[in-house]
């Protein structure tokens, strides 16, 4: 070869490589960049973004009309469909993706985004797509009917702080065992679950990329565990507004998932685990999963070194409507009846 070629040659390697390896490392690194993220002072206060986290296959035509709804709503900026399924074929998931796009009811689009991994983590990743501060985390079984929803994100717009949420549960000690648990209170809540979480779009960020190396750790934890991703939302928050979070009431709302459903539901948050209902049963399995949660919580404390969760009371209705009782033909009753 002339050796003017080959020093271009060599020249031209050296050039591609080094694309090649700049390339991979801004793709595979930075999320946290700050320099990928949006500027906060464009992020619209009025507006949210819906990221509906989709996993089941055989769910899609649900999740495509849930995605739907949320699109006819004047308030939503866009929906993101998390797809978190790593075996669904990519001809399934670009038919999807242009179903979706065409399924939209309003002036909000709806994208298609295949995670590039199986963490529950990756859920919680900041995306300069998001163009609102307010972000909604949902599942892809649970239908809430739009005033709710608008009402859930006017909450949030004077609670901005905190996670507003329609599905709660509880952390407590079990004084007997001296040990942390998951549970529910019929009279208070210090978790809001992903079914239907309320957010801001900055917490994202606290989540996947602050914290250092405590942080690290406790992501760590939720991929040994395949769980609780969730709940470590909730100490993010917690820790920063040392405050618990709001509950919303709901006029009308469809948990698919929920293991009451006559069907047998999907159970867990979309992971999948339906089949395996009927072969372990369901009292079992549900104590199992508070037993995995609460242990959770235990190695959350233990890596924080304190408990940040906070409890809350009380629910936030839409309605301001006084329900006194009268006696009304020698019997009591609510007043306006
Ligand atoms: C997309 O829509 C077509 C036409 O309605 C339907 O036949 C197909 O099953 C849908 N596919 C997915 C993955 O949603
Ligand atoms: C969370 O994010 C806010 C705003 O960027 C920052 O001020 C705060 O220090 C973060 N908290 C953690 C624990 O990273």
């Amino acid at each position: 070869m002339n050796p003017v070629i080959s020093v271009l040659f060599v020249f031209l390697l050296v050039i591609l490589n080094t694309t090649v390896l700049s390339i991979r490392t801004v793709s595979s690194s930075d999320t946290c960049d700050p320099a990928n993220q949006r500027d906060p002072q464009s992020l619209r206060w009025d507006l949210i973004t819906v990221l509906i986290n989709g996993y089941s296959e055989y769910r899609i035509p649900l999740l495509q009309s849930i995605a739907a709804a949320y699109s006819a709503s004047p308030i939503v900026s866009s929906v993101l469909v998390l797809w978190g399924n790593p075996s669904t074929s990519t001809e399934i998931l670009s038919q999807l993706s242009r179903n979706l796009s065409l399924s939209s009811l309003g002036t909000a689009s709806i994208s298609l985004v295949r995670q590039s991994t199986r963490s529950l983590n990756a859920r919680f990743i900041p995306r300069s797509s998001i163009r609102t501060h307010a972000v909604l985390i949902c599942d892809d079984d649970v239908e809430i009917d739009r005033e709710s929803f608008e009402f859930a994100f006017r909450v949030w717009q004077s609670n901005s702080d905190r996670l507003i949420g329609t599905f709660v549960r509880s952390h407590d000690v079990d004084l007997s065992r001296r040990e942390w648990i998951y549970t529910v209170h019929p009279d208070k809540y210090s978790i809001v679950l992903t079914k239907f979480m309320i957010l801001k779009n900055n917490y994202l960020w606290n989540y996947t990329c602050g914290g250092g190396a405590t942080m690290a750790e406790t992501r760590r934890i939720v991929d040994e565990m395949r769980n609780c991703e969730d709940i470590l939302m909730n100490f993010v928050v917690a820790e920063e507004t040392n405050a618990g979070p709001v509950m919303v009431g709901a006029e009308r709302v469809r948990d698919w998932g929920d293991s009451r459903n006559e069907n047998g539901g999907g159970g867990d948050g979309g992971r999948g685990l339906g089949s395996r209902i009927s072969s372990v049963g369901l009292s079992s399995r549900r104590s199992e999963h508070r037993k995995r949660r609460g242990n959770c919580i235990k190695e959350f404390h233990n890596v924080l070194g304190r408990m940040p969760l906070r409890y809350s009371y009380g629910k936030v209705v839409d309605s301001v409507g006084e329900q006194g009782l009268c006696e009304k033909g020698g019997k009591l009753m609510f007043c306006d009846h």
